[in-house]
């Protein structure tokens, strides 16, 4: 696991009626360390639940950080542990900044793109780019957060999506053209990134790129046919039966593997692949990172895999 490092909830304020927002400050240090727009951090909220939240506050303001969260009842707890347990002194810990998905350096102009609760990672990376623009879709005004902040931030490089005005976001006429300098972002759910791929998937590779926050359902995460996992240190071999994930098989037999989000978005789970052929479902490695990992928590063997354990 990244190192920890202790914390604790200063504040909570709703931003929507499913929205909520945390503040958490460093307890063994006087700030944070400095992050680049649209980072995660791993949140453990108490022993075994960690999740990844995207970095909302300026990073130019490290003595704290603030993290929204949506509240799903029927995710995979994190956000209900937030909701209902966490109070203003509750002790958490916070990992060093991820960043997956940050701006490209020597863009001529970045186009952002939003969905409900994926607005979070954008927050901070307005912060370092405030010519941006940002096309923000929600079901309703008052399901998106953050709107008066970017309303007064932004003005008319704003432009909202509220379904319930009948206004739908036409991503392939707004992404038909691409220039040599723009870039495109997206962050939101799986049928806004689906639909964000397709439309730019005649763009020039690196110019386009999408974090998930969601990842495969709990029940989902399993799926797939039996296969082996062999731990290159000792020659031991897990058997990993269908519907059990390689991260359950390999902490079942004993072996130490962090987690996070446990759905195939944040990367934490990661081990080293050495051999074998892998069926990666994960959203976070890029191609060029599979042949040498595996995303223990989604993604499976064929057969017979070795790992760098
Ligand atoms: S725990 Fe997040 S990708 Fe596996």
């Amino acid at each position: 696991m990244k190192i920890l490092m202790p914390a604790e909830v200063t504040a909570i304020r709703d931003l929507t009626p499913r929205i909520r927002l945390f503040t958490i400050k460093p307890r063994k240090r006087p700030a944070f360390p400095p992050f680049r727009g649209g980072a995660h951090t791993i949140l453990q909220l108490r022993p075994g639940l960690r999740r990844p939240y995207s970095i909302t506050s300026d990073p130019t303001r490290p003595e704290s950080w603030e993290v929204a969260v949506l509240r799903e009842p029927e995710g995979r707890g994190g956000s209900r542990w937030l909701h209902e347990e966490a109070v203003v002194g509750s002790p958490i810990a916070a990992s060093f900044p991820q960043q997956n998905f940050v701006l490209a350096e020597g863009a001529t102009r970045h186009i952002l793109i939003a969905g409900g609760i994926g607005i979070t990672p954008f927050l901070s990376m307005l912060a370092e780019a405030p010519g941006a623009e940002l096309h923000y879709c929600a079901r309703a005004p008052e399901d998106a957060a953050f709107l008066p902040e970017l309303r007064a931030l932004l003005g008319p490089r704003l432009v909202t999506w509220f379904a319930s005005e009948g206004r739908r976001l036409d991503l392939p006429a707004l992404l038909a053209a691409p220039a040599p300098g723009t870039h495109a972002y997206a962050c939101g759910p799986a049928r806004l990134l689906e639909a964000f791929s397709a439309a730019t998937a005649h763009w020039p590779a690196g110019q386009a790129h999408l974090e998930h926050f969601s990842g495969l359902p709990p029940g989902a995460a399993g799926e797939g046919a039996a296969f082996e996992a062999e731990i290159a240190s000792t020659g031991a071999v897990i058997a990993v039966p269908a519907g059990v994930t390689l991260l359950a098989a390999l902490r079942a037999a004993g072996q130490r593997v962090d987690s996070a989000c446990e759905g195939g978005v944040c990367g934490a789970c990661a081990v080293p692949l050495e051999g074998g052929e892998a069926e990666h479902r994960d959203m976070c490695l890029k191609p060029g990172e599979r042949a040498g990992q595996i995303i223990t928590c989604v993604s499976r063997g064929k057969g017979r895999v070795r790992l760098g354990l």
